[in-house]
This record gives structure tokens, sequence and C-alpha cells, in this order.
């Protein structure tokens, strides 16, 4: 059997990172991981060219402006990237008889609800990327019917920037971190949303694969900012590197530029029901992440 060839948009990014070190590792899958210059969001000639030369049975778009306070004042470049190119890329995709795996957020939610929140939910995003990212949502329904929406949410990993990369490195300088303990999520270890993504991308390639469709894809537990940051600084106590205080504060006092949902907690059900994926175990993984971040030990 030939292998299955995907397709990834991102190369430097923390997903893209993670999604080829998973590919990687299996003999059943060529990954390719284009970033810029090979392509461009802004340029879909560059997406084109792509999607030619590489003949992929799948794509994951794992680029995207993902800058939530940036996209408050570089609005443009956000709907560009975001709600722009993700159309551009399904019509490409849809002429050339692909699937798509688009990876979206839980920013398209404004939080209010009590629990979880479900694929089918009503979206109403609080800020300009999670508009953004809802336009670029509404462009692949639109145009590719063969698509899976995989909101994601609260990554982690030794790859790039991402919460737990940035309390290591404020607690090299300050005794005292202050996050917010208003805004509840559920922790992710990329490593395990890339093998998810990878499965969920075989399971669609299936003869009769009919569930194509909106997915959340999340760690099974939810925390707040400040549960997280204490479990970040206590691990990297433990693997020998810097400790601070961890006080918690409202995101009112915090005052960041872009309004997020105070609720960002997205329920990964439907595709555990579908796909049978389902990620665990976010404490141990983190343990293993900060180890790593703290020592320098080979990733894994
Ligand atoms: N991280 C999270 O917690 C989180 C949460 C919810 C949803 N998501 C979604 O998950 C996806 C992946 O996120 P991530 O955390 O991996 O993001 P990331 O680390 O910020 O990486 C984003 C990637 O997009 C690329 N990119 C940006 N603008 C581009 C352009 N015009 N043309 C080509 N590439 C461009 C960047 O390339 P350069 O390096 O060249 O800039 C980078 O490789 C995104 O769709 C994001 O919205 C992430």
């Amino acid at each position: 059997m030939n292998n299955t060839r995907i397709l990834t948009l991102g190369r430097s990014g923390q997903m893209a990172q993670a999604l080829a070190a998973m590919a990687a590792g299996r003999s059943d899958i060529e990954m390719v991981c284009l970033g810029r210059p090979d392509i461009d969001l802004a340029q879909p000639e560059s997406l084109l060219r792509a999607i030619h030369r590489h003949q992929p049975d799948i794509i994951i778009n794992a680029a995207a402006y993902t800058n939530v306070d940036g996209a408050e004042t570089e609005t443009s470049l956000a709907q560009e990237a975001n709600a722009t190119a993700p159309r551009q890329l399904a019509v490409l995709a849809a002429e050339a008889g692909c699937p798509l795996i688009h990876l979206s957020t839980d920013c398209v939610f404004d939080g209010t609800l009590p629990r979880a929140y479900r694929p089918d939910d009503a979206t109403h995003p609080l800020g300009a990327y999670g508009r953004s990212k809802l336009a670029g949502e509404d462009g692949v329904r639109e145009e590719l019917d063969r698509h899976l929406i995989v909101r994601i949410s609260w990554i982690f990993s030794v790859f790039g920037s991402n919460f737990v990369t940035k309390m290591l490195e404020l607690a090299q300088t300050r005794e005292t971190l202050r996050v917010v303990s208003d805004q509840h999520g559920c922790p992710t270890y990329a490593p395990d949303l890339a093998g998810g993504l990878i499965e969920m991308a075989l399971a669609a390639l299936q003869p009769g694969f009919q569930d194509w469709g909106t997915y959340h894809l999340a760690g099974d537990e939810s925390v707040s900012r400040h549960h997280m940051a204490v479990a970040v600084i206590e691990e990297s106590l433990r693997a020998g590197g810097a400790g601070a205080d961890v006080l918690p504060i409202s995101t009112q006092e915090f005052g960041a530029p872009a309004q997020r949902p105070l609720n960002a907690r997205i329920d990964s059900t439907r595709t555990e029901q579908v796909f049978g994926v389902r990620i665990e175990a976010w404490r141990e993984n983190l343990q293993r992440c900060v180890r790593q971040l703290v020592t320098g030990e080979t990733r894994t």
C-alpha cells in the first residue's frame, strides 16, 4: 500500500513542528511541511503551486495569523491569513479533489456558556482574531465539502512559543508572576494533538468516509490559567529550573488588548465518537515538556 501524503501548511509554527515530529516516527506517512517563503497565505498562487507539486492525499492547514492581541490593530493581516486564505485554499483543494483539515480555535466562542463548548454551539467571537478565524471556517465550509474544521485550544509543547515557554521565561527574571484565574480551558499537549490529527486524516481518507464537518480536539481536563501556571512552576522547580510566586489576578486587572472567552473549554466528545481520538494526561505531559525545556534534553 502507498504511503499517505500529507501536505502541512506551516513549518516553523508550534503545530506544524509537532505534526512533522509525529509523522517522522511513522512509516505509513509522507509529510511535507511548507512555510514562508515556499508558501505564503497572502499569495494563493503559492498554495496552488504547492498542491500541484506535492499532489497530497490531504492538506492540513496549520498556518495562520495567531497573535490574538496583535489582531486588534493588524486586523487586515489577520483577515488575510485567517479568513481570505482559508477560503482560497478550500477552492484550490476542491479543484484538486483533495480534502482539507483546517485548524481553528475556541476564540470563535464568547465563553458565556456554563459548560464546555460543543462543535454545533452558537459562535460569537469577542475579538478580531476570533472573527477572522470564524470567517475562515465559513469560507472552508462554503467552498469544500470534504473538510474537517478542527477547533483546538491552549496548546503547549517544547515547540515554538506558548503559555508554558512564556511562564518559564518570565520565571527567569521575575519573583512574582501574575496570572489570570478567571479564564478556564483545556491544556492540550501538541504531540498528542498532532497524533490525533493524523488519525483523523487517515480515517477521513478511508473509502466511504462521510463524517465531514466541524470537530473539537483538546485535553480532557479543564483548569484555569493560574492553575496551569502554578503547575508549570512546580515542574520547573522539580526539574531544577527557576521558581516564582504565582499570584491570581482577574482578566480585567490583566487588561490585555483583546478580549478572550473566560470559558474556553471545548468538548471533544464528537471527535472521540467518530474517530476514537481522545487526549489525556496533560499533567504528565506538562512534566515531560517542562523537564525538556529546563534541562535541554533531546526532544521526544
Ligand atoms: N496555540 C494555540 O494554543 C492555539 C489555540 C487555538 C487554535 N490554534 C490554531 O492552531 C493553528 C496552529 O497554531 P500554532 O500554535 O501552531 O501557531 P504558530 O506557532 O503561531 O504558527 C503559525 C504558523 O503560521 C505561519 N504563518 C503566519 N502567517 C503566514 C503567512 N502569511 N503565510 C504562510 N505562513 C504563515 C507562521 O509562519 P512564520 O513562522 O513564517 O511566521 C507559523 O509557522 C492556527 O490555526 C491557530 O489559529 C492555536
